[in-house]
């Protein structure tokens, strides 16, 4: 039904426009009763799917990625649609409006998105109030909440790491596990915080802060796809020195490599079905240059069954989905559980 009637008549309309319509569609189902009949069409619990990593046990492994939720507005709802785990953000200190509209582009003919969003959110306090209210929390086998953090566009990069802190100390108490997002290409310089010495000085600083906690939580990075090998390599040493929880590859890329649509050259990161090759590469490049000394959540163009199978064949032990979840629907995460459990 998604591809056949939902999907074009939504890709009709402005791209931004039905994302919130489709917030909007999705609180009003649940409202009027009809989660139940979501859960029992689309959520899979067989105890094969069950993974455990980093102390978490995740249900399931196919996620939502960082950006659908950014304030932590549906995941209550979206729970229902099958995913094992969904993260919410980026969500930065202060709110900030992003980018000026439109900043959000649909590329049909390449099955891809660009987006210039530029952590457009309501603030970290914000969604820490909503997640307050998470009623998830305690269930057991329930689905797990990621807590994708930032810096907003007017800190500095040499005060970045006080924004990081700042998101981190709020939300501690209300994720299962943070994502350290410096790979966005929509934040002026963001990207300049994965090169290795300040790289190094984040993570080990929000390391730090972390076993001063009675429990700590696992602490993720989440690369760009447009890294280098040489840089690549450093994020595995980087990886082993500050001894964080594992990576999440990959984000969006500036690259524009093959693609047809007449709105390829719009600014912005590039997500979809064009990614699906690079970043499955940077997956198994990461998972065979480290022997597989962290797990890696793999993310970048999975619209089948089949892309989340090479994804975790080439080193994912978790999967995301974004723009798949956008063009095929919430059936493609039953279809992929599907596929797992038959494998
Ligand atoms: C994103 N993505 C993203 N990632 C992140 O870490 N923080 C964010 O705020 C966002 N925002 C965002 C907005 C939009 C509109 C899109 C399409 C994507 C990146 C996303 O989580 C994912 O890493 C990439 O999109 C690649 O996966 P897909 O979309 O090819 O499945």
């Amino acid at each position: 039904m998604y591809k056949f009637l939902i999907r074009p008549l939504f890709f009709k309309f402005d791209p931004e426009r039905i994302h919130h319509f489709t917030f909007s569609l999705i609180r009003f189902s649940h409202r009027i009763g009809l989660g139940g009949v979501f859960r029992s069409i689309y959520k899979l619990e067989n105890p094969k799917l069950e993974r455990e990593l980093f102390g978490l046990q995740f249900p399931n492994p196919v996620g939502l990625a960082a950006g659908f939720d950014k304030d932590a507005k549906l995941y209550k709802e979206l729970s229902n649609l099958g995913f094992g785990f969904i993260e919410i953000g980026t969500v930065t200190p202060k709110p900030q409006d992003g980018n000026e509209k439109p900043r959000l582009f649909r590329l049909k003919n390449d099955a891809a998105i660009i987006n210039r969003m530029g952590f457009n959110n309501g603030g970290v306090a914000e969604a820490v109030e909503r997640l307050k209210t998470n009623p998830l929390q305690g269930h057991k086998n329930r689905v797990l909440i990621g807590g994708n953090i930032g810096k907003n566009k007017i800190t500095p990069n040499e005060e970045a790491v006080n924004d990081y802190i700042i998101c981190f100390d709020a939300l501690f108490d209300y994720v299962d596990y943070f994502v350290v997002n410096v790979s966005s290409p929509n934040t002026p310089n963001l990207r300049a915080l994965q090169e290795k010495k300040p790289l190094t000085d984040l993570l080990q600083t929000l390391q730090d802060k972390n076993n001063l906690k009675q429990k700590r939580k696992p602490i993720l990075l989440k690369i760009a796809p447009d890294l280098t090998d040489e840089q690549l390599l450093d994020i595995i040493d980087i990886v082993a020195t500050t001894k964080i929880d594992g990576v999440i590859a990959t984000n969006t890329t500036i690259s524009r490599e093959g693609l047809t649509s007449d709105n390829k050259n719009e600014m912005g990161g590039l997500s979809g079905k064009p990614l699906t090759k690079r970043s499955t590469e940077v997956i198994r490049f990461l998972s065979q240059k480290s022997n597989k000394a962290f797990p890696i959540i793999g993310v970048g163009g999975i619209h089948s069954a089949k892309d989340a199978l090479e994804k975790l064949d080439a080193g994912a032990d978790l999967i995301q989905l974004y723009t798949g979840f956008i063009y095929e629907g919430p059936g493609l995460i039953t279809e992929i559980n599907k596929a797992i459990l038959a494998k």
